[in-house]
């Protein structure tokens, strides 16, 4: 049995290693740092987080409540307005003048509008509400010049219909409870279950963005699931995010991290 402890004055961390075979390195050294390096991280990790708190909204548990597939929804049950500095950074970070993009999850058009607002050669959304794919023909005609399409499906329905892009914008939630659970409590990111399409629908070189809902850095499981496909990415932060008291989003600390990952 092997034990690893690390006291604070305000809370106690312990690791017991049960099995002599578990972790078993070449060399007993190396089994002890990487243990180390393990309580060490989880023990400055417990720090950090106590040090954010007093800047947290409280929000509320989010409960989908809505036929978020088919129903009409309100701007706010699409998109929190204190998001929409996000989605200007994510359409700045993945679209350059002349790009083939593919969006996916339209809502209430505001990356959309950004993502025009850059000039790209052709723009791909799509969406599977009905109500929002029903408005898209009069939100088009704001872009004359532009060379927009969409397709009214889920995306997971229409892969056989895509090309490859240069730049890939990923925007959708859950659409139920189910999927809640699967896709953002029980995986590290709510996009890890796109990653592999993603990989396959970007041009080499084509670059994808997505709501990482990460506020500081990216966690060792991120990066580990975003390393299963890709081998580059850089980060950004959007600061002073207005987020209200109330918010029903799953994030609660004033900044963001915007993610460009490269294929
Ligand atoms: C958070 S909103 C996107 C907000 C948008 N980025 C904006 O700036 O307004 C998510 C959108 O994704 C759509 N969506 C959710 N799941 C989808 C799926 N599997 N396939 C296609 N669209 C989906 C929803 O209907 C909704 O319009």
């Amino acid at each position: 049995m092997t034990k690893r402890f690390k006291r604070h004055r305000q809370f106690e961390l312990s690791l017991t290693v049960n099995d002599d075979a578990f972790l078993r390195t070449p060399r007993d050294s190396q089994r002890s740092w990487f243990l180390n390096r393990t309580v060490k991280e989880a023990y400055e990790e417990l720090l950090e987080l106590d040090s954010i708190t007093p800047h947290m909204v409280r929000g509320s548990d989010q409960v989908i409540d809505l036929d978020r597939a088919e129903g009409s929804l309100d701007d706010a049950d699409i998109m929190e307005d204190w998001q929409i500095p996000i989605m200007k950074a994510m359409a700045e970070a993945v679209v350059s003048p002349g790009a083939e993009v593919l969006e996916i999850g339209m809502g209430r058009g505001i990356a959309s509008e950004y993502i025009q607002q850059l000039s790209p050669a052709s723009h791909t959304i799509i969406e599977c509400n009905d109500t929002i794919a029903n408005e898209f023909t009069t939100w088009k005609e704001k872009f004359p010049k532009s060379d927009i399409r969409l397709i009214h499906s889920m995306w997971q329905d229409c892969l056989d219909q895509l090309g490859t892009y240069d730049s890939i914008l990923f925007h959708t939630y859950p659409l139920s409870d189910e999927e809640f659970v699967e896709t953002v409590v029980k995986d590290v990111t709510f996009a890890a279950h796109f990653l592999a399409v993603a990989h396959k629908l970007l041009k080499p070189g084509g670059a994808l963005t997505y709501l990482t809902n990460e506020f500081d850095s990216l966690s060792r499981a991120h990066q580990r699931a975003l390393f299963e496909y890709f081998s580059e990415f850089t980060l950004s932060v959007v600061r002073d995010l207005d987020i209200p008291e109330s918010t029903r989003d799953a994030l609660w600390v004033k900044q963001m991290l915007v993610i460009r990952v490269i294929k």
